[in-house]
């Protein structure tokens, strides 16, 4: 082939190349090599303007050490002074220029009598982007390199748009990253939930969620395992909406035995029942004009579930025993953590009360599926118990892997035990590895030692307490405890308490 030929086949290559992809590096590499194939250029580099400097970036012939150590300031060299001023530069030979750096050590082993070095800038309009450059090898003494330049400029034209382009994408790409990061920022500041923590992406979901329903009276069902902050949620529900100044009731249909739920709920006239002997407001009347938070609605009695139905529905009740019809006006928030759908196959649950309670369903997730946010919430339970014990415990970056790694059943209630345990029972300033035997973590694969055994003791006292303060009602001691009623009867039965009558 022709010279003529073999440098349109070349350009053809080259043009060809720089718009196969968005890698850059790799791009100006094929570039580089396709060069020297075609137009017995022996080595070839790029370099671009970066930091003030200039940096190589691909190169043909030279080992990827020797590329990074092609960096110039501008005016340095012969690269330098290239991308400084913008003109091309010839060294017939590069043996003979002092001007020559050789930084990158390359060509070390060959003779540099017979090499010449050609460099020409990458512009793109009046801006100097960048400097191409080549070696070429010669032989006899009549090459002109006039030709080499010209083709060198017109490939240096093609890498300056590819280069262009690429650093508009990337820029772009810069900009949408820094917008949603703002947005992120902005929607975690404006959404932001006092106390509640987290910052995962779910936890973010929820807390816009909790604006979005906050304002209105629409009935809201808290789905999610024990633990994972749903009486948490229903406040912040509560309290960021327009009747926070209002009642927000608690009511757990889990905790109240089910004869007194009736009156616990709609209220009784007096003499309707035994015992009866005054009037007595239910929970729904005293929620009027605030909020009602029905905690385990799934373990709501089936006889009861028409009557809460009809609050649902037409926001009227009647005491039990009365004969008027008492209207309310209340925000319902309700929650469980059973399977609402398994009990409405085996008709626990009615149907028509699932759906009228599910109008805004939110599902809070398990902490397992939000780990990120388990550094932030260890950082948050540690602050609050160091200033409850008055002490200034620190956490290691070890243990933080650990309760990272762990799977967390009881979740953020958990943690926050966990959290609450190793502050109390730290011995020295920072949580470590050692201290963790008294975490359910370890527990699992640790035989119970005689730390576990004096935290089990510990555990079982404060029950025994709690119980005698609250006259053994099992609900009232747990709410004591921060249990739940079904943790407290997992725990009773654990340890085998029994009521002792006093002799
Ligand atoms: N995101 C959170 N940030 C801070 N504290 C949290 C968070 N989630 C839960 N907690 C804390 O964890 C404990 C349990 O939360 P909460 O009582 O709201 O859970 P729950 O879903 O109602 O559990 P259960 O179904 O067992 O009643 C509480 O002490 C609560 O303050
Ligand atoms: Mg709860």
């Amino acid at each position: 082939m022709d010279r003529k030929k073999l440098e349109l086949t070349a350009l053809y290559e080259v043009s060809k190349i720089l718009g196969s992809s968005l890698d850059l590096n790799n791009t100006l590499k094929n570039v580089m090599k396709t060069l020297s194939v075609f137009l017995d250029m022996q080595r070839g580099t790029v370099a671009l303007k970066a930091d003030g400097g200039i940096e190589m970036k691909a190169a043909h012939g030279l080992t990827a050490s020797e590329i990074k150590l092609g960096k110039y300031k501008l005016g340095e060299g012969i690269i330098g002074r290239v991308a400084k001023s913008g003109y091309p530069v010839v060294i017939p030979n590069v043996g003979k220029e002092p001007l020559f750096l050789n930084k990158t050590g390359a060509r070390k082993g060959i003779s540099k009598d017979n090499i010449a070095f050609l460099c020409v800038p990458i512009k793109y309009g009046n801006e100097v982007l960048g400097v191409l450059s080549v070696d070429r090898l010669f032989s006899s003494e009549n090459i002109s390199f006039e030709e080499d330049l010209r083709i060198l400029k017109i490939i240096a034209t093609l890498i300056s748009q590819t280069v262009k382009l690429y650093r508009q994408v990337e820029q772009e790409k810069e900009e949408l990253i820094s917008e949603r990061d703002e947005l992120k920022r902005e929607l975690k500041g404006k959404y932001r939930v006092e106390n509640i923590i987290g910052s995962s992406d779910r936890m973010l979901e929820v807390f816009e969620a909790v604006h979005r329903v906050a304002p209105s009276k629409a009935t809201v069902l808290l789905r999610g395992e024990s633990g994972t902050g749903k009486e948490l949620v229903a406040k912040a529900i509560h309290y960021t909406g327009p009747r926070a100044r209002q009642a927000f009731i608690k009511f757990n249909c889990a905790a109240v035995p089910e004869g007194l739920l009736e009156s616990e709920l709609f209220g009784h006239e007096k003499g309707a029942f035994t015992g009866a002997v005054a009037t007595k407001r239910g929970r729904f009347e005293l929620a009027d004009k605030g909020s009602i938070f029905l905690d385990e609605i799934g373990d709501l009695p089936i006889g009861l579930q028409a009557k809460v139905l009809r609050i649902l529905q037409e926001r009227e009740l009647e005491r039990v025993g009365g004969e008027k019809t008492i209207k309310v006006d209340i925000r319902i928030i309700a929650a469980t953590s059973r399977d609402l759908e398994a009990l409405l196959s085996v008709n626990t649950f009615r149907e028509d009360l699932y759906y009228r309670l599910n109008v805004v369903p939110l599902v809070l997730p398990p902490l397992r599926d939000r780990k990120d946010d388990i550094p932030e919430l260890a950082e948050f339970f540690l602050k609050k118990y160091n200033e409850e014990n008055a002490k200034r415990v620190d956490i290691s970056t070890t243990v933080l892997k650990k309760l990272m790694e762990y799977h967390w059943p009881g979740n953020v209630r958990e943690l926050e035990n966990t959290m609450e345990r190793l502050v109390v029972m730290s011995k020295g300033s920072t949580i470590s590895l050692a201290d963790l035997p008294v975490n359910p973590i370890l527990k699992e694969s640790f035989k119970k030692g005689s730390l576990t055994g004096y935290i089990e003791d510990t555990e079982r006292e404060n029950i025994i307490a709690a119980l005698e303060k609250t006259d053994w009602v099992h609900a009232k001691a747990a709410r004591l405890l921060g249990l739940t009623p079904r943790q407290i009867g997992y725990k009773i039965k654990k340890y085998g308490i029994v009521k002792q009558i006093a002799s």
